[in-house]
């Protein structure tokens, strides 16, 4: 039989791409994926360090491994992923149920290092680069989280070097992918029937492939507006993309939504902060009145365009005056919904010498005041879509109720109904009855799309 490798993905879409091209890579080298610790011969965790909850989820996930398993000296357990990266060797220092330790760019490598702990070898680890042109992006089809959702990744890595991150360190700098691998890979979505595309980076506005063949006949302000006509014209039904970056955020994304219908309606640009003097500490490269002006003009869109966000509370030095700004600025900007985090310390950022980090009360209530605000608008914002109808891919059959499916509409929203699973996979028209707190409630109306 075949060793089976059970991978456990934390984090963000790009951890999940990871995980889905890791997947692809190790059946091919003659293993059996499974989806679950209990029956796996090699467990890998997929870690996320962005927020120190995040990496110290992964010991207690060791720990609770190894426990189910006390006596069973052949289970290998291996941790991939920005964890990985950052603590290399210290994470055997730390954990002793741990063989091997896979960095970010060490992903095409794995079955090797596998083999490697398979061998006797221990204490294996790979932190180093990709091998340069030789990267395996493919992902076979039985990989995916979604057999209708695909996330393609079109760059890794980030240069901006905010402050509070650590995303530069543990994935490196941007390396872009060439447009035409990007643009076959969609196409072979699209002839494998998939729905939806998620073109994926840690900021996709600076998409820049040193290789442009395949965008010369596209026009566009920035590489990334001509990739978005280029992925459009395929004719995928539905294109997402995330995460954008404020200061490279260009009008001409907007346009190039508006010419396309395929192009979803929704945007995720993240401010931070309303503060322009914890913005300038954050390092963001933008001010408060430069992010407002693209939210105008998102919002002047002749489409109405979804928007959402992530927001730091409690950054080191932020005054209650910086904080008004910030519950401001989203009462202004109207989100479609906010992902609110508290500051975490990251040691080796910048913003970690910081002083003046706010006590834990202060930073609790900063995030429920914050959440009460954007619950105010959120309702209004989710009770206008009442009577409308919405273009929904359903994915999969309610997990709390059994007669309902759920899915999620061009403008990002999660959308439950009731209806048959035959409908999975297919686009469907949703007039909305019912706005929750999260998500909207609707019926069929028919089966043909719009946009
Ligand atoms: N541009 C990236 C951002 C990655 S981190 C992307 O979306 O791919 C995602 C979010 O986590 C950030 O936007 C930020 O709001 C939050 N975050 C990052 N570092 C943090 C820290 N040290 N403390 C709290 N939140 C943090
Ligand atoms: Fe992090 Fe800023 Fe890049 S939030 S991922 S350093 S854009």
């Amino acid at each position: 039989m075949k060793p089976r490798v059970y991978i456990e993905t934390f984090g963000c879409q790009m951890n999940v791409a990871d995980s889905e091209r890791a997947a692809t890579g190790l059946r091919e080298s003659g293993y059996d994926l499974c989806d679950s610790a209990d029956i796996a011969d090699i467990v890998l965790l997929n870690t996320c360090s962005v927020r120190e909850r995040a990496e110290h989820k992964v010991y207690t996930r060791i720990g609770e491994v190894r426990a189910a398993r006390p006596n069973d000296r052949n289970l290998m357990v291996g941790v991939m992923g920005c964890v990985a990266q950052l603590e290399g060797e210290t994470l055997f220092d730390n954990s002793s149920g741990i063989d091997m330790v896979v960095g970010t760019r060490a992903t095409d490598r794995l079955p090797v290092l596998i083999e490697r702990v398979r061998e006797g070898e221990k204490k294996v680890i790979d932190l180093g680069e990709r091998d340069e042109g030789q990267e395996a992006w493919n992902v076979s089809p039985v990989e995916r989280h979604s057999p209708h959702v695909a996330f393609i990744p079109i760059i890794e890595g980030c240069n901006k070097f905010c402050s509070f991150c650590i995303v530069p360190y543990s994935r490196g700098r941007e390396r872009s992918r060439p447009v035409s691998e990007i643009i076959d890979e969609v196409n072979k979505l699209l002839s494998l029937g998939y729905k939806e595309v998620h073109l994926i980076g840690q900021n996709v506005n600076s998409y820049r492939p040193r290789i442009e063949a395949g965008l010369e006949q596209f026009p566009g302000a920035t590489p990334f507006c001509r990739l978005l006509r280029a992925v459009a014209a395929t004719g995928m039904p539905r294109i997402k993309f995330t995460t954008s970056f404020p200061r490279d955020f260009h009008p001409d994304i907007v346009t190039a939504i508006e010419e396309n219908p395929n192009l979803c309606n929704w945007i995720h640009l993240p401010v931070q902060s309303g503060s322009d003097r914890v913005l300038k500490l954050m390092r963001r490269g933008h001010k408060r009145d430069d992010y407002l002006k693209r939210i105008e003009h998102i919002k002047n869109s002749s489409r109405r365009l979804a928007l959402t966000s992530d927001i730091i509370v409690g950054f080191p030095g932020e005054t209650d005056e910086d904080f008004q700004q910030t519950l401001d600025l989203v009462r202004q900007c109207e989100y479609d919904s906010i992902y609110i985090f508290k500051y975490s310390k990251r040691a080796g950022t910048p913003a970690a010498k910081l002083p003046d980090t706010a006590p834990d009360a202060v930073m609790k209530s900063r995030f429920l005041e914050l959440e009460s605000v954007q619950k105010h608008s959120q309702r209004r914002i989710y009770d206008s879509y009442v009577g409308r109808t919405l273009s929904v891919l359903v994915e999969r059959n309610s997990s709390r109720s059994h007669n309902d499916l759920v899915g999620h509409s061009t403008c990002h929203k999660v959308v439950n109904f009731p209806g048959e699973s035959h409908l999975e996979g297919e686009i469907v028209d949703v007039l909305v009855t019912q706005a929750k707190t999260n998500s909207l409630y609707g019926k069929l109306v028919n089966r043909s799309s719009v946009a």
